[in-house]
């Protein structure tokens, strides 16, 4: 059974992609910060469904965590599947911070910076060693890179620079067969940065070519496809998953 690490899975897309992949036939670890019990719940119900799953506690935004978390998660892997390797980490835990570039703080800039990019630069790095031959990075980046619309500098910023970090990635772990791409959505109906109003929905969906605001597992599931079989020669791409975002 390929085993997939997904950081915040335990709302929103994290979630969505979890479900997914279980359904997929993947062995499941999820990660979560603030919300044990929202995340036991994901694990409640891949393993109703007939899965395998479990959740462990993760700051991304604190890498000096991150050799213990990895000890974790070879104990888990250990455990649950009984082996010593997984197949794909995918780093999507984020949050959102609407303030124009004239009202954001050092504090703010360097909070988004270390959960946006140097988290899952320094995360995959931790685990790389237990990553399998053949595995598969997916970082989540955002449509923001692509259109600048809504306030969110440097948290768009951070994310360019982890799809730039991804072409990277797939370079340098190309000797050891692991893909590296990242997946870029439009406006997702989640909680970040405080959710979605009417308004900024209807606004939302008029800029998008469907003509609605993408579901979770709108993109959940093409993650979860992206990390099969027949996606095996798609490397180190950004690919937006927008319903077609501000064309
Ligand atoms: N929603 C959108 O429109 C949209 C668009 C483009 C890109 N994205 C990206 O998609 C990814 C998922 O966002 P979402 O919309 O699904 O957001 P969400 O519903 O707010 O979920 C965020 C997830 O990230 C986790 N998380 C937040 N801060 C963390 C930290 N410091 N360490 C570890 N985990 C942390 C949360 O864990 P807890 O629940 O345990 O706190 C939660 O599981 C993010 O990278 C975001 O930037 C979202």
């Amino acid at each position: 059974m390929p085993i997939v690490i997904i950081t915040g899975g335990s709302r929103g897309i994290g979630a969505a992609t979890a479900l997914a992949c279980a359904r997929r036939g993947m062995g499941v670890l999820i990660t979560f910060n603030a919300n044990q019990d929202a995340a036991e719940t994901v694990v409640k119900t891949i393993c109703q469904q007939g899965g395998q799953a479990a959740a462990v506690k993760l700051d991304v935004a604190d890498s000096a965590s991150f050799p213990a978390f990895r000890d974790e998660v070879a104990r888990r892997l250990e455990a649950v599947w009984n082996t010593d390797r997984f197949d794909a980490l995918v780093n999507n835990a984020g949050f959102g911070q609407f303030n124009p570039i004239v009202s954001v703080t050092e504090d703010d800039f360097d909070a988004l910076y270390r959960v946006h990019l140097k988290g899952p630069f320094f995360l995959t790095q931790t685990l790389l060693p237990l990553m399998a031959d053949g595995g598969h990075v997916v970082n989540i980046s955002s449509a923001t890179t692509r259109v600048a619309t809504s306030g969110v500098a440097p948290y768009a910023a951070f994310k360019g620079g982890l799809e730039v970090l991804t072409r990277y990635m797939a370079k340098e772990f190309g000797d050891r067969r692991i893909r590296a791409n990242s997946i870029a959505p439009g406006a997702i109906r989640t909680d970040l940065g405080g959710g979605l109003n009417d308004e900024f929905e209807t606004l939302l969906a008029g800029q998008t070519a469907l003509g609605r605001i993408g579901e979770p597992d709108d993109v959940g599931a093409m993650i979860a496809n992206l990390l099969g079989e027949d996606s095996r020669w798609i490397n180190a791409q950004t690919i937006e998953v927008s319903g077609g975002y501000m064309i």
